[in-house]
């Protein structure tokens, strides 16, 4: 991905901070915690979603598609949608149930990557979605719609702000939290090297430390996923008690007021035959709240996340049990992982003028104080394989750590986290927000799109909709306008395409822009709102109501003919 190869070449101007080891703080939140094993069974084949994920389902699903149907009504009285208030039963749905049953379509959001542009980007869409938002569109209350969501790189950056945080509106992560944490970024040479910002840096050095005395590898991920934290999650250092799995003891969890949340990484095959780089078919992982793992050939299982960490042989604890190591910043930075191209050991500093050093390199010297660098391995995401001689695991049964990298990178990426749904079949329609960077100005073109198309026909995934090629795409205008893909099959879910486009702001920033001023911030996420909105359009509401209901078997409103014209690409 172009975009990696740059941020990693802009991250070469860095510079490190120089302090002195602190001597270790007897505790730190981050280093993960042994327990003893419970006794129910920790790891599972890939047969469909979990009981906890498909009980949660079932809940979220009943306040979603009451949600559906006033949104629906508000838009136009004459939609009909009998049984979204009455049906709760969406683990076996399909289309072809829709005209027997009635049901309502389960919703999900896909948010891409991108770095901070996608992050902001897609926070504008979910702003413009969200009912509780003081300034309404023709589009509020689909978020409240949402069943689930899905975020990849700068989109789990979103996602875990979201979750970390208990689900408030972006009006208030804008205001209380991302205006000044983008605006003071630790990625930023200077800011990191402040004095201010010395306690950080500090802490974060405790941190992992406390990590690698608990007897865990460490990797640059560590501390990368440590200082992306500071901008997006809050509590005492950086969230640091955050995990993944203990989203599914917040409020708005166990009340089922948000979709479910799922974060993507991909396995590099490095340990397998040397390829680092993510192939075509690489295998991609999910992390959520219940499970960690992939439904893909060569992994086909999922183990609970809140025992990540773990050390396994045949789907069997080996000793006793780990838990926090699915901490959210570390996972957020697997998502985001960009380093894994680097291929190689990275060297200690060679030199001590601050000047001189990179990202890489202070990184590197956060993760292993005062060594002569970290090996390979050190620039993964590690994870203690939890299919560790798993039978059905064969691809990677063999391997004691799996090495994980960005969600949408590698020689065919898929800047958009779509892969989950295409193995759940309960998802009826998939809203697909791309702020990916294809074009030179940094705009989608449709590429990642169509990577997905192409690796889920070469898995003997159906559910995927055709994707043109690139030239249509772009010659045809999809990339600068919503679209709707597969209204005219049952066989495949409904994607609404929704790409990042200029209505109001520059919104084509660069990948590698690692600070926002609160302005631009602001600038960004407001030109997201217009970008949920097509930009004010007045028939733009009833065309996407239209669209998520073209194959609910119901009677719909006679101007859908015309925004089917408009919208269905096929
Ligand atoms: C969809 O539902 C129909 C009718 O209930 C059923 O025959 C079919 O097998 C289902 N398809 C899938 C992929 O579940
Ligand atoms: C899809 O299913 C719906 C509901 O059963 C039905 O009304 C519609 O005709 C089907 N469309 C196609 C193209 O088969
Ligand atoms: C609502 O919109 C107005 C006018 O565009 C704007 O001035 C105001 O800041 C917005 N409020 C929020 C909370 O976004
Ligand atoms: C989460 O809980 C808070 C406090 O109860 C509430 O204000 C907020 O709107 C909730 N989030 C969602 C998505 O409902
Ligand atoms: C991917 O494709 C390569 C080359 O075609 C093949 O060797 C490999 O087994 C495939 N599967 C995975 C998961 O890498
Ligand atoms: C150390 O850095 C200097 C200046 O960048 C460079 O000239 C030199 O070759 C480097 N030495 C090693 C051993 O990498
Ligand atoms: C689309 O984006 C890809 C990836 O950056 C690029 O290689 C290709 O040239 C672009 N094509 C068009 C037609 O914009
Ligand atoms: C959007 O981009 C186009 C093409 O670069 C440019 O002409 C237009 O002025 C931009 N609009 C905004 C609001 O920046
Ligand atoms: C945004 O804020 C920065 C720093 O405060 C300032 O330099 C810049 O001019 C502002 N940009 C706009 C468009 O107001």
């Amino acid at each position: 991905m172009v975009s990696v190869l740059v941020l990693a070449a802009h991250l070469l101007s860095y510079a490190a901070l120089t302090t002195a080891s602190p001597t270790p703080r007897a505790a730190s939140g981050y280093a993960p915690v042994p327990v003893t094993c419970p006794s129910s069974q920790l790891v599972r084949t890939a047969s469909g979603i979990s009981d906890a994920e498909s009980s949660y389902i079932d809940q979220r699903y009943q306040k979603a598609s009451q949600a559906l149907k006033s949104w629906l009504k508000s838009v136009d009285e004459a939609f009909e949608c009998r049984q979204c208030s009455s049906d709760g039963d969406s683990g076996s749905g399909n289309w072809s149930d829709w005209g027997s049953g009635g049901k309502a379509p389960v919703l999900a959001l896909t948010s891409s990557g991108g770095g901070y542009r996608a992050m902001l980007a897609g926070a504008g869409i979910i702003k413009g979605f969200d009912s509780r938002e003081a300034n309404k569109t023709g589009v509020s209350g689909i978020y409240q719609a949402l069943t689930y969501h899905a975020g990849l790189s700068g989109g789990s950056w979103l996602l875990s702000s979201i979750i970390g945080n208990n689900c408030p509106t972006i009006s208030s992560l804008q205001e209380n939290l991302w205006e000044t944490t983008i605006q003071s970024s630790l990625l930023v040479p200077q800011i990191l090297l402040s004095p201010q910002a010395a306690p950080i840096y500090s802490a974060v050095e405790v941190d992992i430390q406390a990590k690698r005395a608990a007897g865990f590898d460490i990797s640059i991920i560590d501390p990368w996923g440590r200082l992306l934290s500071y901008a997006l999650l809050s509590g005492p250092d950086g969230g640091v008690m955050d995990t993944m799995s203990g989203i599914a003891s917040t409020s708005n969890f166990t009340s089922y007021n948000a979709p479910y949340p799922i974060i993507t990484a991909l396995g590099s095959n490095r340990l397998i035959d040397g390829t680092c780089i993510p192939q075509p078919n690489a295998t991609q992982y999910e992390f959520h709240p219940y499970e960690f793992g992939s439904w893909d050939d060569g992994v086909d299982a999922f183990v609970n996340s809140g025992y990540l960490g773990t050390s396994f042989s045949n789907g069997a604890p080996t000793g006793s049990c780990v838990t926090h190591y699915d901490q959210l910043g570390y996972v957020l930075g697997t998502s985001s992982n960009v380093f894994g191209s680097i291929c190689g050991p990275v060297p200690a500093a060679n030199s001590t003028a601050v000047s001189s050093l990179t990202l890489v390199e202070d990184l590197a010297e956060l993760a292993a104080p005062g060594q002569p660098g970290i090996p390979e391995s050190g620039v993964f995401g590690l994870y203690p394989n939890p299919f560790h001689n798993y039978p059905s695991s064969s691809l990677v049964s063999a391997q004691p750590t799996l090495e994980l990298v960005d969600g949408g990178v590698g020689i065919a990426y898929q800047g958009n986290p779509i892969w989950p749904f295409l193995h759940r079949e309960n998802v009826d329609v998939i809203i697909v927000n791309d702020n990916s960077a294809d074009t030179l100005t940094n705009f989608p073109n449709g590429t990642e799109m169509l990577h997905t198309y192409q690796a889920a026909a070469a898995a003997g995934l159906t559910r995927m909709p055709v994707i043109p090629s690139v030239p249509t795409f772009v010659s045809k205008g999809l990339n600068q306008q919503p679209t709707f893909f597969g209204c005219n099959t049952n066989e495949t879910v409904t994607i609404i395409y929704i790409p990042n486009y200029n209505y109001t702001y520059q919104s084509g920033t660069s990948t590698n822009k690692i600070q926002y001023y609160a302005n631009e911030t602001d600038g960004m996420i407001s030109n997201g709102v217009q970008t949920a909105n097509r930009g004010g359009d007045a028939d733009w509401p009833l065309c996407l109501a239209c669209g998520i209901m073209k194959k609910s078997g119901e009677t719909l409103p006679s101007g859908c003919a015309t925004c089917f014209k408009e919208y269905c690409f096929n």
